[in-house]
């Protein structure tokens, strides 16, 4: 009966860990997915998570289904992470929220819950990560492209991003990064989000928010969701997903949240009801672990400032890599500006090699990086960044 099935193409950034294991180069490097690593190269796993998972081993919990919503307290203490304790919405009882199987997880339930209730498409950015494209195809919606980045000047497009946004139907549905945009590591100002969100109101768009990087792009959390925060203090009824991977470098636990902000708690409710009504046929219910590693953190604040502090160590350590690709290539005599390299935020460089670059890259260097040039600076050592930066230079004429 499979006979028909053709073989499908690798995935264009998971796919590149295989290529990579096939690779027997002794100083191959892997800066394609996005997953941190310590300066030595390894995946890092933060102190307060293997406290968090002592403990929880020691409480000997059973293994019993989580609801359909996953769990209550998680939920509420992955809110008041992103909206902030003192928001109005939250204390107001008016944000719905689920637990969701990560970032991933959550687009696609919402994706799917705004395909029942009528919405035909979904507005991302151009570029975006690339699998938000086949989240939303596959949710049912139409993925419509708004201009968010300049490649010749390396900076955000912000005059045709409000253009576009200014043509779109009225209702429709934006997708916006809330910091470390990915793949170009380039966030609007805060001037800049303002005007996105006046534009918002007047056309009566609905934002969604992507929020993977909250502490992990600035190394201050609060920093990072300002742009939710200011959105629902406009008075936006937004959604939000949230991953729990990058800053809390829980990658395989899959852990992350969904909310949407209604306009009263009664509203919030039947929100509820219809993402379980998504979640359900799914996946059932989400898993335990990561759930109770983030609940173990955030009730804590003793955890939750060692938390901080190991975080803001991973953003350092990337943000210092940076200076230190740039300085290479410069140092080398590189005849073109690699500015971008450090003005970016978050886990990437959008480094601007074109597709033929990342291929030699890969053949002549074993430098794996995304197709359209993405660096995964958490895959940057002290070790690799002067081959790197050779690499670069070579493929690059000079
Ligand atoms: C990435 O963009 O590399 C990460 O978000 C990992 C993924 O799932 O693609």
């Amino acid at each position: 009966p499979w006979a028909h099935f053709k073989m499908a193409p690798p995935d264009p950034i998971i796919g590149l860990n295989e290529a990579y294991n096939s690779d027997d180069f002794p100083d191959k490097v892997n800066v394609g997915v996005g997953a941190y690593r310590c300066d030595q190269g390894m995946p890092f796993v933060l102190p307060v998570v293997m406290e968090a998972e002592k403990a929880i081993i020691a409480e000997e919990m059973d293994h019993e289904y989580s609801g359909i919503a996953g769990c209550p307290d998680f939920v509420n203490l992955a809110l008041k992470f992103v909206y902030g304790d003192d928001c109005a919405a939250l204390q107001e009882g008016r944000i719905a929220g689920v637990q969701t199987l990560s970032g991933t997880g959550g687009l696609r339930v919402f994706g799917e819950t705004l395909a029942t209730f009528g919405h035909k498409h979904i507005y991302v950015p151009d570029p975006t990560w690339g699998n938000h494209i086949p989240i939303f195809k596959n949710a049912g919606l139409e993925v419509r492209k708004y201009r968010y980045y300049d490649n010749d000047s390396c900076s955000l497009d912000f005059s045709n991003l409000i253009d576009d946004m200014r043509a779109m139907p009225e209702g429709s549905c934006i997708l916006l990064h809330a910091c470390a945009h990915n793949p170009t590591g380039m966030d609007p100002t805060v001037d800049q989000w303002k005007e996105i969100s006046n534009v918002a109101m007047e056309k009566n768009l609905l934002p969604f928010f992507d929020s993977a990087y909250q502490g992990f792009a600035s190394g201050d959390a609060r920093k990072d969701a300002a742009a939710v925060r200011m959105f629902v203090e406009d008075g936006h009824n937004i959604a939000v997903v949230q991953s729990f991977s990058k800053n809390f470098g829980l990658y395989g636990q899959r852990i992350g949240a969904l909310s949407v902000v209604a306009a009263d708690p009664e509203e919030a409710k039947r929100v509820l009801s219809q993402l379980k009504v998504h979640i359900r046929p799914s996946y059932s219910n989400p898993p335990r672990h990561g759930a109770r590693i983030v609940t173990k953190i955030l009730s804590d604040p003793e955890k939750t400032n060692d938390f901080v502090h190991q975080c803001m160590g991973m953003a350092k350590r990337i943000d210092g890599m940076r200076y230190e690709l740039r300085q290479a290539l410069e140092d080398l005599g590189s005849g073109r500006s690699w500015d971008h390299v450090t003005s970016q935020i978050g886990m990437f460089a959008y480094s601007g090699l074109t597709k033929d670059q990342v291929v030699a890259l890969r053949e002549k260097h074993h430098i794996y990086c995304t197709l359209d040039g993405r660096i995964s600076m958490a895959g940057v050592t002290s070790n690799n960044v002067e081959y790197i930066a050779r690499a670069i230079h070579d493929v690059t004429g000079g």
